[in-house]
């Protein structure tokens, strides 16, 4: 005979386990993300001229044309059709999208990976909460190397900004893409404005030329398999307060949270949509595979809304940004100067 107090731990477990995974959709419902868009695919393996048409036509690319590595996206059948992410309700029959990144190559390029911005503006109004959800898969064999980019969001009326090296300032862009590590640890990585002493805290990684990683390891991708990551962004407001919001589901499991970002100090920032980024790299030769290898994707869907980040936050003090830009606006005119005087005496 069971007596109830043997069954009292397995029902909270059962309740534990319920509650710490979130399928996509509930979480959107939660943040009244009320419409949604899925990336069509296509019925049948493509070739690669076919699929660069069938993306150009069908994913709203905001330049009308993917920006880097055309040549490198083909769909093609399910690699791992016996390994789907957890709860995955995926048709393994149907095709996904292959990216290719060449032996040698790194950086945002023709050679690795590819690169193109799926706006999305199939309301007309502009979105202040967005999120998105896909499944990827590297290679059973995949070389993580040093890490690579994997698509996320992003927004802003500047579309060639906010990745780079060329930094969010508040009023142009912002991006919050994922990354790769070595081992497959996983991170968001995000170009926005540094506030509030934001890099000194816990999880935070700054890069004063580069993007900031936000719990690098937090949750690791397995090769030979599909993985799913949904990412939730709630803008920043008003725009002088750092509330804005990430939220990193891995396999529907919360990963990560920070509700003080500062996405923006200006309205003219909405969230724009699918920001496809995928390559080795790191800007040096260190990032590069040793062999010609691949990543897969597929069930792309954003769910977006119309309210902003509602969390507590603090107001922006200054920014060390905003610092550097005034050094630096300084510095020309008084090198001119200098070298005027030199030339004037020399
Ligand atoms: C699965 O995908 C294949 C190929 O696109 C398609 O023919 C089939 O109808 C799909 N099955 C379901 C249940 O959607
Ligand atoms: C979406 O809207 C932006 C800003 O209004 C515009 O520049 C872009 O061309 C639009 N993209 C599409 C696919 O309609
Ligand atoms: C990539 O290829 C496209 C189309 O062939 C070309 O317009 C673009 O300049 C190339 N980009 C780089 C970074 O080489
Ligand atoms: C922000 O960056 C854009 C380039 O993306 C530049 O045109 C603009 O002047 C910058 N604004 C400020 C306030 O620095
Ligand atoms: C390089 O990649 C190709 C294609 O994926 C594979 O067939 C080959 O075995 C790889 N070579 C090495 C040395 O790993």
């Amino acid at each position: 005979m069971i007596r109830p107090v043997f069954l009292l731990p397995v029902l909270f477990a059962i309740h534990a386990s319920s509650q710490s995974t979130r399928p996509a959709a509930s979480v959107a419902s939660q943040y009244s993300l009320s419409t949604s868009t899925t990336l069509p695919f296509p019925q049948a393996t493509l070739k690669n001229p076919s699929t660069q048409s069938f993306i150009t036509s069908n994913w709203g690319l905001a330049k009308g044309r993917i920006q880097n590595g055309a040549s490198n996206l083909e769909f093609v059948n399910d690699p791992f059709t016996d390994a789907p992410a957890p709860g995955s309700t995926s048709n393994s029959s149907a095709p996904v999208l292959q990216v290719q990144y060449l032996e040698g190559s790194f950086q945002a390029n023709n050679a690795s990976g590819a690169q193109f911005y799926a706006m999305w503006n199939s309301s007309g109004s502009a979105f202040q909460s967005m999120l998105v959800t896909y499944e990827v898969a590297f290679d059973a064999d995949f070389d993580w190397v040093k890490g690579g980019k994997l698509p996320g969001l992003r927004g802003g009326p500047d579309p060639n900004h906010c990745s780079g090296g060329d930094q969010a300032n508040g009023t142009n862009c912002f991006s919050s893409r994922l990354m790769w590590r070595p081992d497959g640890d996983g991170e968001v990585y995000a170009y926005v404005p540094k506030v509030n002493g934001i890099c000194g805290d816990t999880g935070v990684m700054c890069n004063d030329d580069f993007g900031i990683s936000l719990n690098r390891g937090s949750f690791v991708f397995s090769s030979g398999q599909w993985n799913r990551v949904t990412m939730l962004i709630r803008l920043n407001n008003p725009t002088n307060v750092a509330n804005g919001q990430v939220i990193l589901y891995f396999n529907d499991a919360q990963a990560l949270e920070h509700n003080n970002i500062y996405f923006r100090s200006a309205d003219v920032i909405a969230v724009g949509g699918l920001y496809f980024s995928t390559f080795f790299g790191g800007d040096d030769p260190a990032w590069a595979p040793t062999n010609l290898t691949h990543t897969y994707f597929r069930n792309f869907q954003l769910f977006a809304g119309t309210s902003p980040s509602d969390v507590q936050g603090s107001k922006v003090k200054s920014t060390a940004q905003g610092r550097m830009q005034m050094l630096t606006a300084l510095a020309g005119p008084v090198i001119i100067a200098f070298s005027v005087l030199l030339g004037l005496f020399i």
